[in-house]
């Protein structure tokens, strides 16, 4: 019998794999980060502590969207303008239906009930309701109550996660796990007007119509004047815009009326929608009034009436309950308002935030997910409009360092500003000509790759440039600010009085409301609105912005990058003329 001696091993190779199971295979780390500075670890998370997990799923469709998104946006392609239904944009953002049920094997093999799971839209988020201790479970980690050095908020997160391999491949991000970031309204704190500053303004209000009047006060009618607005008459029904507010910023409807009595005086008596998502709140009190929510409604209904505008109050998790173990309820901003956005059918046809914080504290597989969410957006023709930052290059030289363990020197990119499906706007100031505001946000980002609708005006800019600054920042990175618009001396009314405010939190919705102006005419002509900008901005639009040749914008012990001609990360490409651009756009 020539076989038997093959045969016996065989047979005992496979009873010993019968009677000695190999050990389960350990799950694979997905990500680990180091906590920014400005957190510090204090103790274990109380094990019944209650997080509400966010499952991003794997999106295998998601270049295809991009290139849809691409071509649609693009004012040469046959599609240009044909922006896709929701449930188009749904089919592509879907994850594949291995992935769910993979995803929903392991939850439900280790207790999960998953009749409790929020599902989005698309499918591709799937959030649960978990105490700390299974949350451990799930994800091999150790959850810890974090605190912020300078204001004593508490969270709860971890610094690495791993997922079993039947789900790895599966899953884009979980969080909260490793997300650190702490988005910051992009303002200064309110100047209070002097009496004596505030009276010589009201003497002049016939001079505030000139684009001039810019320099010293900026007021609505100094910007119609200054980006040629002026006698445009919108519809009150055209199209709408949409403004977000975060962190408890609540728009004062009194304090709207007060600025529309003096400064926009055929607006007095309307005001804007509020939404509230996830637990935000409405106070009305004058103390509760909040400078940046006040700030971009009173400019964006100023500017934009009677266009209908959308305030979007988004609180924490709900039900947001400060408890021992978490004070802070700045989860994840934008991924809750993202979540309520992409379920409506109808949407703003622009968006303007005002919010943003450091790339690096930003885990980057959470930055992919939710700036391939403003994609969806944009494919669904919205324009999505970010402010750049308020910190030039970087904050002061101590802070411009890599957080990646290698400690390098280097600037200091904001998120959202450098997704590539947003349109971000730096700030400028004076005017007769416009120079670039000293703090306006610019620079490259390091994790998202530089898109080819910015390619050849980036490259001009770069040879300009030459080697300063090389090794600081990433040559091959999405650069921002695409575009720019005033950002000093705004003239706004806060709790019953006045005062002024610095930022890219004024630029922003400034931008965003002549964006809605040529919506409106656009859609009052039959065409289709504008929705994802930059590709028009960086081509057939170019013609319609006022190029801004001098400033900087220091940071980082650096004087910064130098505003010239052409695209620059000061003030991208310039400052909008609406009337040229809607002939531009064909409206
Ligand atoms: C929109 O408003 C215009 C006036 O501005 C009016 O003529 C038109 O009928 C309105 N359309 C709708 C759909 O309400
Ligand atoms: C620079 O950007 C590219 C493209 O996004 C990225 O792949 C690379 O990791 C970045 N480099 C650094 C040092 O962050």
């Amino acid at each position: 019998m020539p076989c038997l001696p093959l045969l016996l091993p065989l047979l005992l190779l496979a009873l010993s794999a019968l009677a000695l199971p190999s050990p389960p295979r350990p799950p694979l780390l997905k990500e680990r980060v180091l906590p920014p500075r400005t957190w510090h670890p204090l103790s274990r998370a109380p094990p019944a502590h209650t997080l509400r997990l966010r499952l991003a799923l794997a999106q295998p469709r998601m270049q295809d969207l991009h290139s849809q998104l691409l071509e649609r946006s693009d004012p040469a392609h046959p599609h240009y303008g044909r922006w896709m239904s929701k449930a188009e944009v749904e089919a592509l953002a879907a994850p594949a239906p291995e992935s769910v049920d993979a995803v929903e094997e392991w939850l439900a093999a280790a207790g999960v009930d998953l009749r409790g799971a929020e599902r989005s839209p698309a499918g591709d988020a799937l959030t649960l309701t978990l105490p700390v201790a299974l949350a451990e479970a799930l994800l091999s980690t150790e959850y810890h109550l974090f605190a912020h050095r300078t204001t004593g908020e508490h969270i709860v997160r971890t610094t690495e996660y791993s997922l079993p391999r039947s789900v790895h491949a599966h899953i884009r991000s979980v969080q909260p796990t490793t997300l650190f970031s702490r988005p910051r309204a992009l303002r200064s704190p309110l100047h209070a007007l002097q009496p004596t500053a505030f009276h010589a303004l009201d003497q002049a209000a016939g001079a505030l119509s000139e684009a001039s009047s810019c320099k010293s006060l900026v007021t609505p009618a100094c910007l119609q004047s200054l980006y040629a607005t002026a006698g445009y008459a919108a519809s009150a029904n055209a199209t709408a815009l949409g403004i977000t507010g975060y962190l408890e910023q609540y728009a004062n409807a009194e304090d709207l009326q007060e600025f529309y009595r003096g400064y926009a005086e055929s607006a007095v008596g309307s005001s804007f929608q509020t939404v509230l998502i996830n637990g935000g709140q409405n106070t009305q009190t004058a103390s509760a009034a909040g400078t940046e929510a006040n700030l971009d409604t009173q400019y964006a209904g100023a500017l934009t009436y009677p266009v209908p505008n959308t305030f979007y109050s988004t609180g924490g998790s709900p039900p947001f309950t400060p408890d021992d173990a978490e004070s802070s309820n700045t989860n994840e901003p934008y991924a809750d308002w993202l979540a309520y956005v992409l379920a409506l059918d109808e949407l703003p046809a622009v968006v303007s935030t005002s919010y943003g914080d450091d790339e690096q504290t930003v885990p980057e597989s959470y930055a992919q997910t939710v700036c391939d969410q403003f994609a969806q957006l944009g494919a669904r023709g919205v324009s999505v409009i970010f402010a750049s930052g308020d910190f030039g290059v970087g904050p002061s030289a101590s802070e411009c360092y890599s957080n990646d363990g290698a400690n390098r020197a280097m600037f200091i990119p904001n998120f959202p500003a450098s997704c590539p499906f947003v349109t971000t706007v730096g700030a400028t100031t004076s005017s007769g000509p416009e120079v670039a505001a000293g703090f306006s946000g610019g620079g490259f980002s390091n994790y998202f790759p530089q898109p080819s609708y910015q390619a050849s005006a980036v490259a001009s800019f770069l040879s300009t440039l030459g080697s300063e600054y090389t090794g600081l920042y990433n040559a091959s990175g999405r650069a921002y600010p695409d575009v720019s618009a005033q950002g000093e001396n705004f003239l706004i009314y806060v709790g019953g009085y006045p005062g002024s405010v610095d930022g890219t939190s004024c630029s922003a919705p400034t931008f965003a409301s002549i964006i809605t102006l040529l919506n409106d005419a656009l859609v009052r002509a039959g065409k289709p609105t504008l929705g994802f900008l930059n590709p028009f901005l960086y081509g057939a639009g170019l013609a319609g912005l006022t190029d801004i040749t001098s400033g900087s914008n220091a940071g980082c012990g650096t004087k910064g990058f130098q505003a010239g001609e052409g695209w620059d990360p000061v003030t991208g490409l310039g400052t909008p003329v609406f009337t040229t651009l809607r002939a531009l756009a064909g409206a």
